[in-house]
């Protein structure tokens, strides 16, 4: 027998992909020259094969089946396949709902003027604070499935509805032991799950008159424990006017990478106070939101030499019904290497839908869909330091993959509010 007729026995063989998107890069897109979030590395009538749990090969279909068999072939014709999502921004453990403010910012009323009147973020923390672990767990998950549905396989997960030791830990725990059975046993219903610890969300009740005592708390105790216990990879700040400001933000944060934990910041969400440029001068893996990113800001982000990623979250923009979004063009354009996530939450962005949020990034921020496209895969995979696993559709990744019910990428913004997805396949498995 000729060597060159022995083809390889894979797990899996994708096959016939009308177009296949690999988002070849390692890099934050935008950093590779001014089109870099536009160029996709797209295949027509491409295969994939995959072994185990990652991907062995990406090509085309007459060269992949000249190499490799496998009993398990799907046919993609018709299809479109794409790396699996990644949110990279998400609060997915809380209890209850708050269906009644959606309402009420529909009659006029503020986020702020809620949070003034005891609902918005504490309001949840009243919820959270009565919760089991088993009823926090019980509650995500049905969200977790959502995501995977949606075509989303990695989600990166915040604590910040405790803001106590033993309730932010309530949450860290619950999603570790939600996700304790992603590496190994799969757990198909679910995401994986990157945590960060976000017990700067909110300044709590009882520490009302007495901020310091709760940033005191949060570096003596919270972070020192986080830390020892590995429950938490990232640290985060709502860095906002009344809330953190600048100089609260920077000590809870250099606390943080002094433990180890990376940072990420809730950045100039309604009032430009340097959150972007914070994030900047500590070396922050994200700074989100941007709404209110200030000239400066873009200037510094698009100087830095580490590699600080704009999330941008235009679902909390949308379901507040304001007009700001964050600039995502003069961003991309001045070479920021942007994401977008959903900030799945129960107040201001209630949904679990990546493709939605494309479909506002392209609507509402002007981004094209391609650019769309690598804001929630290559680059969301950078701002959660999972560029190297996940993210693109490369040999030795781990295969995550999103099999699409259409002819092109564009159609995931562009057939808006339904769902494209026909297969989703999670380390290898076909989950959906
Ligand atoms: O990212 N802004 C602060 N935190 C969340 C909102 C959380 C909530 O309202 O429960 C956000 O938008
Ligand atoms: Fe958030």
């Amino acid at each position: 027998m000729k060597f060159s007729r022995m083809k390889k026995q894979v797990d899996l063989i994708i096959s016939d992909i009308t177009e296949l998107v690999t988002m070849h890069s390692k890099a934050p897109r935008q950093r590779r020259g001014p089109d870099a979030m536009n160029s996709l590395g797209i295949i027509h009538h491409g295969a994939v094969a995959v072994h185990k749990d990652r991907i062995v090969s990406v090509g085309s279909t007459d060269d992949i089946l000249k190499s490799y068999s496998s009993r398990k072939i799907i046919e993609a014709e018709g299809k479109t396949v794409t790396p699996g999502l990644i949110d990279a921004h998400t609060h997915p453990v809380f209890m209850g709902d708050r269906s009644d403010e959606f309402e009420l910012k529909i009659m006029g009323a503020t986020y702020q003027q809620i949070a003034a009147a005891g609902g918005g973020i504490k309001s949840t923390v009243r919820k959270v604070r009565q919760a089991t672990k088993e009823e926090l767990k019980t509650n995500a998950v049905k969200y977790l499935a959502r995501f995977i549905r949606c075509g989303t396989t990695t989600i990166e997960a915040k604590s910040g509805y405790g803001l106590t030791t033993d309730d932010e830990i309530k949450m860290l725990e619950a999603i570790k032991e939600l996700n304790s059975g992603a590496f190994g046993a799969i757990n198909s219903e679910r995401p994986e799950m990157v945590s960060t610890f976000l017990g700067a969300h909110e300044i709590p009740d009882e520490y009302k008159d007495n901020k310091a005592g709760y940033v005191d708390l949060i570096i003596r105790e919270m972070i020192p424990l986080v830390a020892k216990r590995k429950l938490a990879e990232f640290c985060d700040v709502f860095c906002e006017k009344n809330v953190f400001e600048i100089e609260d933000s920077r000590r809870v944060l250099k606390a943080a990478k002094e433990h180890g934990l990376g940072i990420k910041l809730h950045a100039d969400e309604f009032a430009p106070l340097g959150g972007a440029e914070l994030a900047v001068e500590l070396g922050a893996v994200s700074a989100d939101h941007l709404m209110a990113i200030s000239d400066n800001g873009i200037k510094m982000m698009a100087a830095q030499k580490n590699k600080t990623i704009a999330v941008l979250l235009p679902g909390t923009t949308f379901m507040l019904g304001l007009k700001s979004y964050a600039p995502a063009r003069r961003m991309i354009d001045a070479g920021l290497a942007v994401a977008l996530a959903t900030d799945f939450n129960p107040g201001t962005s209630f949904t679990e839908s990546l493709p939605m949020i494309m479909t506002i990034a392209c609507v509402k921020m002007k981004m094209t869909p391609a650019e769309a496209l690598t804001a929630v895969t290559i680059n969301a995979a950078c701002a959660i330091n999972r560029e190297n696993s996940i993210g693109s559709l490369e040999p030795g990744k781990q295969a995550d993959m999103v099999i699409w019910d259409s002819p092109s990428y564009k159609h995931i913004p562009y057939h808006f509010g339904v769902n494209l997805v026909d297969k989703v396949i999670k380390r290898g498995k076909v989950i959906k």
